[in-house]
C-alpha cells in the first residue's frame, strides 16, 4: 500500500500545506502592504489557481484513502481513527465544495463589479471557512498519525 499512501499524502500536504501557507504567511502580508482593490484582485488570483490543486488533492485524497480501506477488508474491518479521518475530511470536502461554489463565486461577482466593500465581506468568509478547514486538518492528521500508533 506504498502507492496509495504516497498519493493520499501528498494531496494532504498540498490541500493542507497550502491552507497554511494562504492563511499564516500571505494573509497578513497582503493586509499589511496592500490596500482593498488589489488585495482582493490578489485573493482572487491566488483561489483560482489553488482550488484547482485543492480538487486534484480532494480526488487523491479520496480515491487513495477509499482503496486502502477496501485493502483493509472494509469499513467493518478498520480501526476507529480510520472512520474518524474519513469523517474529518468529508467535513471538510463539504466545506471547500461550499467555498468553491457559492462563495468564490460571490467574490468573482463582486469583484468583476469593483464592489469592494462586499467582496471584503465575502473574502472575510471566506478566510473564515479556510481557518476552519485549516484547523480540521491539523486535527485529522493528529488522528491518521497518533491515531495508528496507539
Ligand atoms: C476523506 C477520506 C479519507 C479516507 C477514506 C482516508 C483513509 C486513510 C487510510 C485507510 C489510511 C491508511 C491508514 C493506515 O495505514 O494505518 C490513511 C492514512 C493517512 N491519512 Fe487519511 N483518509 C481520508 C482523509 C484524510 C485527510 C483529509 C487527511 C489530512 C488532512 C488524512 C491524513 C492521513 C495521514 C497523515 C495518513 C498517514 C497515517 C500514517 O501512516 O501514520 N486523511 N488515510
Amino acid at each position: 500500500m506504498k502507492i496509495p499512501l504516497f498519493l493520499h499524502l501528498l494531496g494532504v500536504v498540498i490541500w493542507v500545506g497550502g491552507m497554511f501557507f494562504a492563511y499564516m504567511v500571505l494573509r497578513p502580508t497582503a493586509a499589511q502592504l496592500l490596500e482593498p482593490p488589489l488585495r482582493l484582485k490578489l485573493w482572487h488570483g491566488v483561489f483560482s489557481r489553488f482550488f484547482p490543486w485543492v480538487f486534484l488533492s480532494v480526488g487523491l485524497i479520496l480515491a487513495s484513502g477509499l482503496y486502502m480501506i477496501m485493502q483493509m477488508g472494509g469499513f467493518m474491518a478498520v480501526r476507529l481513527y480510520i472512520h474518524l479521518m474519513f469523517a474529518l475530511g468529508l467535513v471538510m470536502m463539504l466545506i471547500f465544495i461550499y467555498v468553491f461554489f457559492s462563495t468564490f463565486k460571490k467574490l468573482n461577482y463582486h469583484i468583476t463589479r469593483e464592489e469592494w466593500s462586499s467582496a471584503g465581506i465575502v473574502l472575510g468568509q471566506i478566510r473564515l471557512l479556510i481557518g476552519i478547514n485549516l484547523i480540521l486538518g491539523m486535527v485529522t492528521i493528529t488522528v491518521a498519525v497518533l491515531g495508528g500508533s496507539t
